[in-house]
């Protein structure tokens, strides 16, 4: 990260005028320079170039600011890449590592091309008419909604010819992932949603996020991940806001759109959105990047308090100043804004921000009794846990706390200072070594699974036809069962947030998260090549046959350990069974 005194050096030893000149053609009037801007369709110049001030500022978009700001824009780089191009020339060193620029691809210039087609449906349609009321209800003016690119995707599908008539190939077209092939037909990712485009750290869109007008459901999704679109790398509105971030020295991080959009209506303006997902650490990386001061603003309830401790915990990984804006009433930011209007939201900033130690250990301690041993003992775990990368001033505080509300002497009170856990962690478990299958099964599992994936259908009748087995693999044991019971039981066709969405809700998600990753960027999932009935039959066979396979194993296993003859008959009888069935099978 730069600091603020050497962005202010950059941009007050720029000369602005002779930076715009190199791309807009400049006329001198009076003080000023005045020139077409180059940010919005202009044909009487509306940008002005105050050399005294160094800035610009365009009467008709809005747009302006240093020179910084003014290369960021032109040349759609990030913040951080304007900082460093602009340094260069005039000796200054700066300590920043950005990555390498990557070209802009024919998927960005698709999506590109998506991102204005659905501005100029929400303005100009009837529906759109509808939208824009939507919009308006939700306390959206006009400038929000360009700030913010906000679209509308129709309800008919139309994204397909009109990528076509710009030329594009099929290919293009379905890796940006705003349009699926559903048997053989080309359909619209989106219907008849708010569309709000995302993009990367250099302004270029990457995906797109759609809010249902009403109660559908979902209420959100994206548009995939695609080449050029992680979600878990991607903060909303970083880009646009990568100014206001330098010049506040500090970020806003909201859970939710329009969460960031409220903040900005209200006129704070370095606001991002981690898009409802838990903050990941490649997030908290590209914010510190930007600032070393981040201000949690998630929604006030429980959900939103449990997101803000973990998303603490992540900013901790990278030593970051953490604070918390309080909300009350269980509310989000949006909806405190509308509740209680800008003059209090705008307050909470001065009256209701925490530095993480306060939240944590106000929080931990709101839910316990601190009559009861074990609660005690959370509270002094916690405090522990909190306090391990904390000044000696900050402990020194949360020590006294403690110590005065847990009634307990500040002496006995030091191997809370420890390093050490109190209790050591658990052993992990040995896994159980069993011996790999061959890897015709594992082949077998993920070639159903991808065909459970590409229809429905097809997946309740795998899934009945392997009754639940568990065949190779565990988490794709797992992943199968919550794809029918969880996913398909709502939706006709796979939507890769969604059921992502449904993965997080379980216990140990990662492992799963992992396979379904591998699973979706592989050939044979990205092929259209879809099997015909008999040879899924095929597949489930096989599967059938690795279970009976296993049975035989297990029971060989139990004769071996079983003393008692009669019960040992009884296991020699079914393994015959097995062994006859494995034959049959293999025939
Ligand atoms: P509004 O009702 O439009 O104000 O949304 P919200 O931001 O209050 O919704 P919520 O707090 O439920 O969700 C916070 C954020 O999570 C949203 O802004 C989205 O970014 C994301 N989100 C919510 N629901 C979904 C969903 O069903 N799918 C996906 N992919 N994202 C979601
Ligand atoms: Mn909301």
């Amino acid at each position: 990260m730069v600091d603020r005194k050497t962005i202010d050096e950059i941009n007050e030893k720029t000369d602005i005028v002779a930076l715009i000149s190199s791309y807009v053609k400049l006329e001198r009037r009076g003080k000023n320079y005045f020139g077409l801007c180059p940010f919005h369709d202009d044909n009487d110049p509306s940008m002005s170039v105050s050399p005294e001030k160094n800035i610009f500022k365009c009467f008709a978009c809005g747009e302006g600011g240093s020179p910084l700001r003014f290369y960021q824009k032109i040349n759609n780089v990030s913040f951080n890449e304007s900082i460093l191009a602009l340094a260069e020339p005039l000796g200054i060193k700066v300590d920043l590592k950005v990555d390498q620029r990557s070209p802009t691809t024919k998927e960005h210039e698709v999506l590109e091309e998506v991102r204005i087609f659905y501005e100029y449906y929400l303005h100009n349609s009837e529906t759109g008419t509808t939208a824009l009321k939507y919009l308006e209800e939700r306390g959206l003016d006009q400038e929000a909604i360009e700030h913010f690119n906000i679209g509308l995707a129709p309800q008919k599908d139309a994204v397909y010819p009109l990528l076509k008539e710009k030329g594009f190939t099929d290919t293009e077209i379905l890796n940006s992932g705003i349009v699926r092939l559903s048997q053989n037909d080309y359909r619209d990712f989106f219907n008849y949603r708010i569309m709000f485009p995302i993009t990367d750290e250099r302004g270029r869109t990457t995906a797109f996020s759609g809010r249902a007008l009403g109660d559908a459901t979902p209420k959100y999704y994206n548009s995939p991940e695609t080449s050029i679109f992680k979600k878990g790398e991607t903060l909303y509105h970083l880009f646009k806001a990568a100014n206001e971030i330098q010049r506040a020295g500090n970020v806003i991080l909201h859970e939710g759109y329009f969460d960031c959009i409220a903040s900005y209506l209200s006129g704070v303006k370095n606001t991002v959105a981690t898009m409802g997902t838990a903050l990941t650490l490649e997030q908290a990386k590209l914010l510190a990047s930007y600032t070393k001061h981040v201000i949690i603003a998630f929604d006030g309830d429980n959900a939103g308090v449990n997101a803000t401790l973990k998303a603490i915990d992540v900013l901790n990984r990278i030593n970051l100043k953490i604070d918390v804006l309080i909300i009350e009433d269980q509310l989000d930011p949006d909806d405190y804004l509308k509740k209680h209007g800008k003059k209090k939201y705008l307050e909470l900033f001065k009256t209701n921000i925490q530095d993480q130690y306060q939240f944590i250990y106000e929080t931990t301690k709101k839910t316990l009794n601190l009559k009861n041993a074990n609660d005690i003992i959370i509270l002094k775990e916690t405090t522990r846990k909190m306090l391990t990368k904390a000044s000696r001033l900050v402990k020194e505080i949360y020590l006294k706390r403690l110590s005065k509300d847990i009634n307990v002497s500040l002496s006995s009170l030091q191997d809370v200072l420890k390093a050490a856990p109190i209790t050591p962690p658990p052993k992990p478990l040995k896994k159980k070594k069993t011996r790999p299958l061959p890897l015709k099964y594992y082949r077998a599992e993920n070639f159903l699974f991808i065909n459970m994936l590409k229809d429905k259908a097809t997946a309740n009748r795998i899934e009945q036809a392997l009754g639940g087995l568990y065949v190779c693999d565990m988490d794709m044991f797992k992943l199968r069962s919550l794809l029918c019971f969880k996913f398909y039981d709502k939706y006709d066709e796979f939507d890769e947030q969604i059921f992502k969405g449904i993965i997080e809700q379980e216990k140990d998600y990662e492992p799963l998260l992992d396979k379904l990753n591998e699973i979706l960027t592989s050939v044979e999932f990205k092929s259209q090549f879809i099997y015909n009935e008999e040879q899924i039959d095929g597949f489930i066979e096989v599967l059938k046959q690795i279970n009976t396979e296993k049975k035989y194993r297990s029971i060989l296993k139990e004769i071996k350990d079983q003393n008692e003859s009669f019960q040992k008959a009884l296991l020699i009888g079914q393994q015959k069974d097995y062994k006859i069935q494995l034959t049959k099978n293999k025939k």
